[in-house]
Formats: C-alpha cells, sequence, structure tokens
C-alpha cells in the first residue's frame, strides 16, 4: 500500500513542480501521467479518511444512506484516487461511485475495491467497528469531472444526479482558476436537497503559494455560500469561523455543518475541517 510523503506540506517538490508552467488545460494529463509513472504515493494516503468515515457514522440522520421509501442513495467522490473513500461509503450502505481522469487510476481502484469489498480493512470503520448495513455497489469511471462526458456505467449517465458528494484533496489539486468550474460542476451533479461533504484541507497553507495542494482557507465557503470565483486576497470572512449553521447566501449551497474533526490526517497538522452543505 503506498503511503504519503511530505512533498504536499513542504509545498515543494515533484507534484509542484509537475503543475508549475504547465496550462491549465493540459493539468488533467498531468495528474495521468503521474498515475502512470506510478508515482501516486506523492498524496495517497493509503486508507479511508478517518474523518469521513465518523461523520458517516456520527451524523446518520443527515448521511443515512437510505432514502424514505428504502432505496439507496448513490454517493460519488470525483478525483477519486485509489478509491479509499468509495469503498468505505459502499460499506456503510451507499451505492457509490468514483471519478478519476486517469485510466490507470480506475484500474488500480477496481483491484483496491475488489480486494476490499471482499475483505475490509479495520480504518474503514470508527467506533462502529463494522457497518452493520449491507454494502452498496462500487463503480468507477474514467472522466473529466468538468465535462459530462464520463465512461458511464451501471446504470449512471450524463443526466444522473447524486444524493451525496465527497471532495477530499480534489479541490486542493485543481488550479485556482478551476474553481469556479468546481462548484459548478458540483451543483450540476447533485440533487437538489442532495449533500457536499468536504473535508476542507490544507488550511494550514497560505493561498497565495503555489500547489498543488493549494491553500483552501475560505475558499469552500466562497465558491458554496457566496457564489464566488474561490479567489480569496483578503482576510477570511464568515466562513472562516467554525459554527454548526450559517444563514442562508446567494450561492448554490447552503452550509448545515462546519465541525472540527476529532480524527484526521496527521498532515492536516489538526487544522481540516469537515463541511456538510446542501444543493439549495
Ligand atoms: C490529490 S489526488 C487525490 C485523490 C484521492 N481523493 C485521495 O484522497 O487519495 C487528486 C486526484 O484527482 C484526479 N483528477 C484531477 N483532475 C481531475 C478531473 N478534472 N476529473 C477527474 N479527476 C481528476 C487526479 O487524477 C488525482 O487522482
Amino acid at each position: 500500500m503506498t503511503q504519503s510523503n511530505t512533498s504536499q506540506t513542504s509545498g515543494g517538490g515533484r507534484l509542484l513542480n509537475t503543475f508549475l508552467n504547465r496550462p491549465v488545460e493540459d493539468h488533467g494529463s498531468g495528474w495521468s501521467n503521474l498515475w502512470d509513472s506510478g508515482e501516486s504515493g506523492l498524496w495517497d494516503r493509503g486508507k479511508a479518511s478517518p474523518a469521513l468515515v465518523d461523520i458517516v457514522e456520527q451524523e446518520r440522520e443527515l448521511l443515512n444512506p437510505f432514502t424514505a421509501d428504502g432505496k439507496r442513495k448513490k454517493a460519488l467522490v470525483p478525483g477519486c484516487g485509489r478509491g479509499y473513500d468509495v469503498v468505505m461509503l459502499a460499506l456503510h450502505g451507499f451505492d457509490a461511485y468514483g471519478l478519476e481522469i486517469s485510466d490507470t487510476a480506475v484500474k488500480e481502484a477496481e483491484k483496491y475495491a475488489s480486494a476490499e469489498l471482499a475483505k475490509p480493512s479495520a480504518y474503514h470503520f470508527g467506533s462502529e467497528q463494522r457497518s452493520s448495513r449491507t454494502p452498496g455497489l462500487v463503480t468507477f469511471f474514467q472522466g473529466d469531472f468538468f465535462s459530462s462526458q464520463w465512461e458511464f456505467k451501471g446504470g449512471i449517465d450524463e443526466n444522473t444526479k447524486f444524493d451525496v458528494i465527497y471532495d477530499y484533496t480534489f479541490l486542493c489539486a485543481l488550479h485556482p482558476e478551476q474553481r469556479r468550474q468546481w462548484s459548478a460542476s458540483m451543483a450540476r451533479v447533485t440533487k437538489p436537497g442532495g449533500l457536499l461533504v468536504c473535508l476542507e484541507f490544507p488550511l494550514y497553507k497560505d493561498p497565495k503559494l503555489p500547489g498543488p495542494p493549494w491553500g483552501l482557507k475560505g475558499v469552500h465557503w466562497n465558491l458554496l455560500a457566496e457564489g464566488g470565483d474561490g479567489i480569496i486576497t483578503g482576510e477570511v470572512g464568515e466562513g472562516g469561523k467554525e459554527r454548526k449553521v450559517a444563514s442562508s447566501e446567494v450561492g448554490d449551497f447552503r452550509r448545515v455543518l462546519y465541525v472540527k474533526p476529532a480524527r484526521s490526517y496527521e498532515v492536516a497538522k489538526g487544522t481540516d475541517m469537515v463541511s456538510v452543505y446542501v444543493h439549495k
């Protein structure tokens, strides 16, 4: 299993240099090249996000994997990498889908998922230890999140809207110029009333420094609640403060939960936040 190195935190190294002078429209091929040359260890943490495991287990009503009429909800992880969080969501009862721009990542994710669904690792569970629920389906697609032309399968097509979307280290992997597209695409694929769950990282990094990862302090709030372009130049406003429910703003999403997770990856230096937004 691959583990992360320190290049994400030092702000230097191979990951940063891959994108430094690359035109934004070629960033997708930059990620695919890194997968093809076996360098996913630059960001891969080797397990599902502990913060997401906890939020799924603790917010059982908000993140109930079943609709009122007993159907499984559909959860999507764009930029899912090896698919750790996709498998974790399926083990907690969702029909879970992972989207990746890299063909190699999709193949790796399919391999990983078939091994983990047969014999799940303990890290997929928190205080529940093992989910009492029968796992949902796991499906991976190759595609660019910013287009609607994915390699669809399993009854999903370009008109499908998902109940839950999860973002971890996808927004921070994108050039700041792509942030508006990120929020527009999130709104495109989320059902009205559906949830966007974000593990906000990195919040300790100066947003003016180059990435990936790009510093995101205040960015989710600006994009989703304020309907901004996600480019933060001054002080972080209301959304940067920890509070549970925020007042309604003009963006496509309304924040309903904002908490500091008790557990997260060490690389976050204790600054990660989990936010849950409802698509209006
Ligand atoms: C920093 S990695 C994070 C992967 C995964 N979320 C994780 O935590 O291990 C970002 C991922 O997004 C994928 N990616 C980048 N741009 C994409 C796009 N436009 N559409 C879909 N996936 C993309 C990359 O191939 C890469 O695997």
